[in-house]
């Protein structure tokens, strides 16, 4: 036998052996050989896939390891979209939705529910093809998240190929990346000892470990995954309950929630949510709630979707942790954009998984609704991830004197006139909530906002230059501009509070690397109004050169693929201004610069010439986002059906504009067609 055939063997008897051992131990928790045996199996694959690179494949768990540093994700379309959950609360909202998938689907007895628990993670997909792993991204907006599949592929408890058979050929299954509470701790203490920052809980650790652009950091993250569903291929399953399904995908090799099981109506719905409750502390893992879904799969799909969710599966939350501080201070602060928003500084308290010492109050108007004053104890609540805001105050504990004793009374909170940043009019637009500091980059705030956000690790990825830093700088009047941070030096920069002479010269480094960059990111990371990551890549690659950007008008803008009038607008005030002209210049003369490239002939629009009318509910897009989309993409949206029409985009309850496009033969697509044309083109 040839030596490569013998090599080629060898390899495929080790990684299943490998995989056998990964599965034993990552899984089942039972590990079968010790350690060291182990990792001799493992360099011994690795050993062969450098000698015949040709060996390696999609599947080998040395892939496990993490793979060279990506410049940026890119973005991925999912097959089928990946939809949010209704929520319900209280008991009787459970019981509303158990009647409306009753009168849904005219039943009078008991309706099946599989009940599982709502893990506390991010929503991921993974595409198989031919059983093996494809791609996996996160859920994004909905139709399009982002690619992170090394990082997925050093999850030691996903399959890298399918157990089993019977999958088809291409199969998107779903569920969520999470941290156990043991090892989010573990890593934690880590952190600490290595002086890197620690994790609020257990979500973020999860999230920050997945969004890694080094594929070896999130290798050595201890991530877990639980899969909850399917997203494409599931009409090819056989498989008639969601139950059913569950049961496919932990045979495939998926790890799937021990708690899950199947209940009957309301009452079965309840004494689940009262038995997980009661669990949650005793759990491994965070949740926040439980899942039900009408088991059969039939009925799902009878019962359908409306907007965003589906009808025949709702979350039950728990309640939001809510706890009682004091307030120490009510003060503004001022956002990137110069908005104003009133901020409760609070004793520490912990609540919702952190310590909290700031709470949102939104705008001028609800601090006056709530009439929250200096030495009030409140109510703060903090759910997920959003930011802890005051409920209310409790009217009873409010002093009748001042924290210092004098004044009688805590006067009601006035919004200031002048920004407490640069002085500058606080101005507030007709009808607005919102008020707007008008000292635009002359604002410090909004200055250190930008710098942050130039610096930020998916715009110049300066390593190390955070908020604190950006602070110091803005503060010691060294920077003022993006452009000032490539004229720092050690010597400067050593003068500053708590820095050394190495934090000095690895900041110096870093900027310095940052130097290589690519043209979207340079894009994105001037921190240009409307223009996010993937409007700055889609204009990097259609002009190739920012010369040719800088030259566009309006008009030529809006060629770009998914660049609008308002994006366009934006951009060219941004261009317009000398201010802004003079900054890019200067960052290209101190060496900023990137890999040159030619533009893509992006050539017509992709759905140039072409007429649509939008009908019915989809399942994700807003009709006002599907619009924009076509806009954006050259075509044009119609308010009625006729010949000329080219496709009909159909929600849930369409109708007469259905009716009329099947009588006169027009073609009529749903969402997934859809978001298929917009990326393939006509
Ligand atoms: S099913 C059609 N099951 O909750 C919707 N989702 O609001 C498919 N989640 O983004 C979702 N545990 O990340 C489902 N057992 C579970 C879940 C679960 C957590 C998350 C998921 C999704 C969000 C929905």
């Amino acid at each position: 036998m040839p030596e490569q055939e013998v090599a080629a063997r060898r390899a495929r008897e080790l990684r299943a052996e490998i995989e056998r051992h990964n599965e034993a131990y990552y899984r089942h928790d039972a590990p079968t050989i010790p350690d060291a045996e182990y990792d001799k199996l493992f360099r011994a694959l690795q050993g062969l896939e450098t000698q015949y690179p040709a060996l390696l494949t999609a599947d080998s768990p040395t892939l496990r390891v993490g793979a060279a540093p990506l410049k940026e994700f890119s973005p991925h379309r999912h097959g089928v979209a990946m939809l949010s959950l209704n929520n319900a609360f209280e008991p009787a909202e459970v019981e509303a939705f158990d009647q409306r998938v009753r009168d849904g689907l005219e039943s009078i007895a008991a309706v099946d529910y599989a009940v599982e628990p709502k893990f506390d993670g991010l929503a991921i997909s993974l595409t198989y093809e031919n059983g093996t792993f494809l791609r996996g991204a996160t859920r994004g907006d909905g139709a399009t998240g982002e690619d992170v599949t090394p990082n997925l592929r050093t999850l030691r408890c996903l399959p890298l190929r399918l157990a089993g058979e019977g999958w088809p050929p291409l199969i998107e299954v779903r569920g969520e990346v999470l941290m156990f509470k043991a090892a989010f701790s573990e890593l934690n203490v880590r952190q600490r000892e290595r002086g890197d920052k620690e994790f609020a809980n257990p979500r973020n650790a999860a999230a920050g470990s997945l969004r890694q652009l080094d594929s070896r950091i999130t290798a050595s993250r201890p991530l877990s995954f639980f899969a909850y569903g399917i997203g494409a291929g599931a009409d090819e399953l056989g498989v008639k309950t969601h139950g059913d399904l569950m049961d496919l995908l932990a045979a495939w090799g998926f790890p799937v929630a021990d708690e899950r099981r199947v209940v009957q109506g309301a009452k079965g719905l309840l004494a689940y949510f009262a038995e997980i409750g009661a669990k949650r502390a005793q759990l491994p893992y965070d949740i926040d709630g439980v899942v039900y879904k009408v088991n059969k799969l039939a009925a799902q799909s009878q019962l359908g979707f409306v907007s965003r969710a589906p009808r025949f599966a709702i979350a039950h939350k728990f309640p939001a942790e809510e706890a009682l501080t004091v307030v120490i201070g009510v003060d503004v602060q001022v956002g990137r954009t110069g908005a104003i928003t009133p901020v409760a500084r609070l004793q520490p308290v912990f609540v919702g998984g952190v310590t909290v010492t700031n709470a949102t109050l939104h705008n001028e108007d609800e601090v006056r609704r709530k009439d929250v004053r200096v030495g009030d104890t409140v109510i703060v609540r903090r759910a997920g991830d959003v930011i802890p805001e005051v409920v209310a105050v409790v009217p009873e504990k409010r002093p009748t004197r001042d924290l210092f004793g004098e004044e009688p009374l805590n006067p009601p909170f006035v919004m200031p006139t002048r920004c407490p940043e640069c002085d500058s009019a606080i101005e507030k637009g007709v009808d607005e909530a919102i008020a707007r500091c008008t000292g635009g980059l002359f604002c410090p705030a909004q200055r250190k906002a930008a710098l942050t956000h130039f610096a930020a690790r998916r715009a110049m990825d300066i390593e190390g230059l955070g908020d604190k830093l950006v602070d110091q700088l803005v503060d010691a009047g060294l920077v003022h501009s993006p452009a000032d941070l490539y004229g720092l030096t050690v010597e400067t920069l050593a003068d500053l509070d708590r820095m050394g002479e190495k934090s000095a010269q690895n900041l110096v480094a870093a900027i310095e690397t940052s130097k290589q960059t690519t043209l979207a990111r340079f894009i994105f990371s001037l921190g240009i109004r409307n223009v996010g990551e993937s409007t700055a890549r889609d204009l990097a690659r259609y002009f190739g050169q920012l010369e040719n950007i800088l030259a566009a008008d309006c008009e030529a803008l809006q060629q770009v693929n998914d660049v609008g009038p308002v994006v366009a607008a934006s951009l060219a005030a941004f261009i317009g201004e000398s201010h802004n002209r003079q900054i890019i210049d200067r960052l290209r003369a101190a060496g900023v610069n990137w890999p040159a490239s030619e533009p893509v002939d992006a050539g017509p629009k992709l759905l140039a010439g072409k007429t649509f009318v939008l009908t019915g509910t989809l399942p994700v897009l807003k009709r006002d986002e599907a619009k924009a989309m076509i806009e954006a993409a050259g075509g044009k949206v119609s308010g009625s059906v006729s010949k000329k029409t080219d496709f009909v985009v159909a929600g849930e309850e369409a109708g007469s504009k259905l009716e009329k496009a099947l009588e006169l033969g027009v073609t009529v697509i749903d969402e997934a067609e859809f978001l298929k044309l917009l990326n393939l083109g006509v």
